[in-house]
């Protein structure tokens, strides 16, 4: 979702900017643009399309020491030059990048502004507007009028404000949306992700909902909106540049795919001791322990990864687990247990969804967890606890190795919980060695890329639909495996509980359509084989992903065993690969699939 990027100090703005625009393209965006100051004149270039069109429009002119950028991705008014950020005020002195969305931008519009001086429809120019009126027109000074209109706008922002006549100074204020401060010597940095100001520093600073920073190229002054200064220490952040880059590889998920063996070794070691013990903070443990239910709550894969992890946590605490999708709790919370215990699955850590329930757990006083791939995201901090999936950054908007890590921390959870209650499951459950023998089945299924590369050719090279079905975990891989494939590859994907299609879905089946079975369980197997017969005998085409313990010699692909609690783990690689596979071949951007952001920072 949108990105922002802005420098004051001693370098080259230009350079800075559209590197860490680079960086940000990660995050999806339909345009971009750049301001530039401090040089021999200001330039404000914009364009629709990737950073590289920007790139392409920049003259060696368009130089200068401070500045601020922007990857836009649409919300009001569509992907255009106008619409694009930076905004400037109505005389162009002042220039505004923003993330988030206004809410009140017709009201503010309607009351403040005359209504025929605007060059786009986004919200975002009616702020600048607004900010540009109260220093022009009303005689304030920018960073009171900044925080008047902070006092009037209501909605999420992440804002980095210049005035053209000051080439010293950016102002920047959030609420709701992320953004961090980046420290330089000599320069200062402001951007929505550390990924963007790695190359320059790796010293960042938080900035909190409703604080207003002030930077310069020597300074950061921190103020509540009410001007009390805030003193807070800067942290150092643990990202290495060859940590985002792509290597060799065609694309992130390529890569981010290949990673998960890898991923599974390191939290092993990061959540062991050294005689195999489990290393989960016993604070957590203990709030889990006097749960009376377990709320897990998320969107999109994550909340699929809920789903892979429910029935091992309800096997190994003996505590029920219901799912949430963040988007509709966010609106209205079901009537709760007792004694609930919250957890928010979220790699980006940043799912204004999910935060708007945790936002509402904190009001009622109820614990929370986090579990999240990027330490010092939002959702950790206001969280009462995370636990860290340390799977390094994932840039691809399709989300792999953070779907599997978030299944294998809550695996460390769920025992450690189930052995300090003394329940035998969790005793039995050997789970280093278990996420051992996942690792090797990942590695194993990973060998078998060309033959699922050949599927793909024959069976979804040129459909428009298809079907995963499964049942008991394999149906909760079938909607991860169904949201893969559609995401990336716009094929038109159901991920459906086997037995259920025939009572209605099945009438959509016809000559050819693809169906992909999952057979992990060896209780509901042979089912889900009968629910193939089904499909097949309806002209469509089966094609089957097995555990050993359950195939047939003329099962499609085979996964290697696992445990039945890590079982969605090995299962769901081979469709990873399905759904890398149908968009590379389609010749689609495998990593930046249409209209997708990878962290979705508004409602
Ligand atoms: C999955 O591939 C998508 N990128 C998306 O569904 C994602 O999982 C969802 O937006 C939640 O993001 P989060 O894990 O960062 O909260």
């Amino acid at each position: 979702m949108c990105g922002i990027v802005g420098v004051v100090g001693n370098k080259s703005a230009t350079d800075i900017l559209m590197q860490g625009l680079e960086k940000l393209e990660y995050r999806g965006y339909d345009s971009a643009g750049i301001f530039v100051t401090g040089g021999n004149h200001d330039s404000l270039v914009k364009s629709v399309g990737r950073i590289r069109d920007l790139r392409s429009k920049l003259g060696i002119d368009v130089a200068g020491t401070a500045g601020i950028g922007h990857t836009r991705w649409a919300t009001h008014g569509k992907p255009s030059e106008e619409n694009a950020h930076p905004h400037t005020s109505a005389t162009g002195r002042f220039v505004l990048v923003h993330n988030g969305v206004i809410e009140n931008f017709k009201e503010i519009k309607a009351n403040y502004l005359p209504a025929d001086s605007f060059k786009g429809q986004t919200d975002t120019e009616i702020a600048v507007h607004l900010i540009g009126k109260f220093v022009e027109e009303d005689g304030l000074a920018p960073l009171d009028a900044f925080k008047k209109a902070l006092g009037i706008i209501e909605g999420s922002y992440a804002f980095a404000l210049m005035d053209a006549t000051d080439a010293t100074t950016i102002y920047v204020a959030k609420n709701k949306s992320p953004l961090l401060i980046g420290l330089g010597d000599g320069y200062n940095m402001v951007c929505s992700d550390a990924m963007a100001m790695i190359r320059e520093t790796s010293e960042f600073m938080e900035i909190h909902d409703k604080e207003l920073v002030v930077l310069t190229k020597g300074s950061v002054s921190v103020t509540d909106y009410d001007g009390n200064a805030i003193s807070r220490g800067s942290y150092t952040a643990e990202l290495d540049l060859s940590d985002i880059g792509k290597g060799t590889y065609p694309f992130y998920m390529l890569k981010e795919i290949d990673e998960q063996p890898a991923v599974m070794r390191k939290l092993i070691a990061t959540y062991t001791n050294a005689d195999g013990s489990m290393k989960v903070d016993s604070e957590i443990v203990k709030a889990v322990q006097e749960a009376d239910r377990i709320y897990i709550i998320a969107a999109g894969t994550s909340y699929n990864a809920g789903f892979g992890a429910k029935q091992m946590l309800e096997a190994l605490t003996d505590t029920p687990v219901e799912l949430g999708v963040s988007s509709e709790w966010g609106y209205g919370m079901p009537l709760l247990s007792k004694k609930p215990f919250f957890i928010f699955l979220s790699q980006s850590g940043e799912t204004a969804d999910s935060r708007q329930v945790l936002v509402k757990t904190g009001e009622l006083g109820l614990p929370s967890l986090t579990v999240t791939n990027v330490p010092g995201s939002t959702l950790s901090r206001e969280a009462t606890y995370t636990m860290l999936i340390g799977a390094g950054p994932e840039i691809a908007v399709a989300s792999t190795k953070a779907y599997t890590g978030q299944i294998a921390t809550l695996a460390f959870l769920a025992k450690a919980v189930g052995e300090a209650d003394g329940r035998e499951a969790a005793k039995d459950f050997d789970l280093v060695k278990e996420l051992s023998l996942v690792a090797q089945s990942i590695e194993a299924t990973l060998s078998e890329k060309e033959k699922i590369a050949a599927i793909v050719k024959d069976l979804l090279l040129t459909t428009r639909n298809a079907f995963y079905i499964g049942r008991k975990s394999d149906y909760f891989v079938a909607m991860e495996a169904s949201l893969k494939l559609k995401e990336i590859s716009y094929v038109q994907c159901e991920g459906f509980a086997a037995g259920e299609l025939k009572h209605g879905t099945i009438s959509l089946i016809e000559k050819d359509t693809p169906a992909i079975a999952l057979l992990s369980d060896a209780a509901v197997a042979p089912h889900t084989r009968g629910n193939a017969m089904e499909i097949s005998s309806r002209g469509g085409k089966v094609i089957t992903i097995a555990m050993e313990h359950v195939a047939n010699p003329d099962d499609d692909i085979l996964v290697t065993n696992v445990h039945p609690h890590l079982s969605a783990i090995a299962m769901v690689i081979p469709t990873q690969l399905i759904a890398y596979e149908t968009s590379s071949q389609r010749g689609l951007d495998v990593d930046k699939p249409r209209n997708l952001a990878k962290a979705v920072t508004v409602e």
